[in-house]
């Protein structure tokens, strides 16, 4: 059983004020708990700094959404790794499937992005999943591996126990209806199998592998008890203390009975 992971993605959301609210008082609880999770929150670009501030006082980590594929120079409004890296950012979300449609990110891209996190030793939140056509169609798995190779398959060994994948089915972000824990335990023993084919089994092994779409306080134990999810990536839900907060207690009770 790998240790659990809890990343918070507030995607566009929050005030300023609000998001200092909303650390704080996450921060606050988590203080007194001796946690075992890693917790990770991922605010919007402009809170980075707010958020690792914070972090170094407390027990979670701070993390961004997204990155450029670039080094640097005439990007207008993209963001480096390197710039993350002076904001003490240790996480980064990348090949969310909203960036994949709404800004037409591709596998391609993404593989470049990963390498300039890896260069700067933040460690990529690599999301893959499919649309609910795909899976209708009985194309999951072939897209979700594809996904994986595209993005993935091209760094060594060493480069890959920096990494942690996050499983996000289109059709269940945001919409509520989250995969059942059976559908979401299938995929992610197959993208285990599939890193273990091409790693070996203790990089497959402690590869954490997070489940994410609609990963609530009332889901999140049966989901995080599956033998191959090893946390969650949660939107919605990590807008309010009080959600996020019954979602890492979840992930810690699931460790405690382990
Ligand atoms: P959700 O989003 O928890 O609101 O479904 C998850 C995500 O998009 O990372």
């Amino acid at each position: 059983m790998n240790p659990k992971v809890i990343v918070a993605n507030w995607k566009m959301n929050k005030s300023f004020e609000e998001a200092e609210d909303l650390i704080s008082e996450i921060a606050e609880a988590i203080d007194q708990w001796t946690l075992q999770t890693q917790v990770v929150i991922c605010p919007p670009f402009p809170y980075l700094e707010l958020g690792s501030d914070h972090a170094d006082e407390s027990q979670f980590s701070c993390g961004a959404q997204n990155c450029s594929e670039f080094d640097n120079g005439a990007y207008t409004g993209e963001v480096s790794a390197e710039m993350l890296e002076g904001l003490e950012v240790d996480f980064c979300i990348v090949g969310h499937s909203e960036r994949r449609a709404y800004f037409n990110e591709t596998n391609v891209q993404i593989a470049k992005k990963i390498d300039q996190l890896l260069k700067r030793t933040i460690i990529p939140i690599v999301c893959c999943g499919e649309k609910l056509e795909e899976r209708n169609n009985n194309n999951h798995f072939d897209i979700v591996k594809s996904q994986i190779e595209e993005t993935l398959f091209h760094l060594d060994n060493d480069m890959m126990e920096n990494v942690i994948i996050a499983y996000e089915p289109i059709w269940a972000i945001g919409t509520g209806v989250n995969a059942t824990p059976a559908q979401a335990q299938e995929m992610h023993a197959f993208i285990r199998s599939l890193i273990e084919k091409k790693y070996g089994t203790q990089i497959a092994y402690n590869l954490p592998i997070l489940y994410g779409g609609s990963c609530n306080p009332m889901n999140a134990l049966e989901l995080f008890t599956q033998n191959d999810i090893d946390g969650g990536l949660i939107g919605g839900a990590s807008l309010k203390a009080e959600n996020f907060l019954s979602i890492i207690e979840a992930a810690e009770t699931v460790i405690k009975e382990n």
